[in-house]
């Protein structure tokens, strides 16, 4: 009999308070860290990690951060695996969460994670599918925080494609209440029903220069995401004017920062001088992956702990 347990499959899986409270920890987690104070609470866990896309960051925050604290990290390929020759992923999960207790999946449609997680012992962690990048908000909020304080009535300008980082952002608009600007190329754009559940949260725009005016933050993210490299010429001349420069960064907020995920393209959808600009957080950004999935796999495995 499987017993219900926590996942983190999407951004609104978790209640406010819960992101602020690992927001909380991510900090602890990172001072002591920079002090190289062990931390090891998750002594004797395992972590599987399920990567059926590429990755860099993900791949390194999750195994780093889970050998820092103590446990043990599995990377497992697709190519590697039994995926690979078409095993059901209900198969897969019933399997893999006998044998470790939390598994990160990096794959395609979010219904794939959705049959893994369903399937569970253990924890599930979206470590990014076609549809959600929980972890990358989780790490990009806890980065506006150190760098800004709160988000709460904060604008937020997205410039590009509505792709999974984007409706991360909007999860995150609704659940910490603040805006999201989103400006997208023609037939790019966050899909109407996404938009609606939304409400005042988000606001549209066909100009990424009235997105990005008056905004606190702006991102944007690689004009191709994984799985639709088919697109990619397509893409390249319909995303021309979706590139964030100076000039557009000029239209922000005097003290505005600049995040991008990674990998980025410069010369697409960014300039050099701004993604390696004084406005530009996207190796902070990158950092705090660490420290945040550090603050999700404890509470996930343990629960909440009282700050030391
Ligand atoms: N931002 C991010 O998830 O990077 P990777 O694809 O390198 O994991
Ligand atoms: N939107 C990008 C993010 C990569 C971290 C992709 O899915 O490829």
């Amino acid at each position: 009999m499987i017993v219900a347990v926590r996942h983190f499959l999407r951004f609104s899986d978790f209640s406010c308070a819960e992101i602020e409270y690992l927001f909380e920890r991510a900090a602890w987690i990172k001072q002591r860290f920079k002090r190289y104070e062990p931390y090891r609470p998750l002594a004797d866990r395992t972590l599987a990690m399920v990567f059926e896309k590429h990755s860099t960051r993900t791949r390194v925050s999750f195994e780093a951060g889970m050998m820092q604290l103590g446990g043990h990290a599995i990377n497992l390929a697709t190519r590697d695996t039994q995926l690979g020759r078409g095993e059901p992923i209900e198969d897969v999960a019933r399997v893999i969460t006998r044998m470790v207790d939390i598994v990160m999946i990096r794959t395609f449609e979010q219904s794939i994670i959705e049959r893994f997680a369903a399937h569970s012992r253990v924890p599930v962690i979206n470590g990014l599918t076609d549809e959600f990048h929980p972890c990358q908000i989780l790490g990009d909020l806890f980065t506006y925080l150190e760098h800004r304080g709160s988000i709460r009535g904060r604008t937020v300008a997205w410039v590009g494609d509505s792709n999974n980082v984007c409706n991360t952002w909007l999860q995150a608009a609704m659940l910490l209440d603040f805006k999201l600007h989103v400006a997208s190329p023609p037939g790019y754009e966050i899909e109407d029903e996404r938009a609606q559940r939304a409400g005042s949260h988000l606001e549209r725009f066909v100009d990424p220069h009235e997105a990005v005016r008056g905004a606190d933050l702006v991102t944007t993210d690689v004009w191709t995401s994984m799985g639709f490299e088919a697109e990619t010429e397509e893409r390249k001349h319909d995303f021309v004017d979706f590139r964030v420069d100076a000039d557009m960064m000029a239209l922000a907020q005097p003290d505005a920062l600049f995040m991008h995920c990674l990998p980025a393209h410069r010369g697409e959808e960014v300039t050099a001088d701004v993604i390696d600009g004084p406005r530009s957080v996207v190796w902070d950004e990158a950092e705090n992956r660490l420290h945040t999935q550090k603050a999700l796999l404890e509470y996930l495995l343990i629960g909440r702990v009282e700050a030391q």
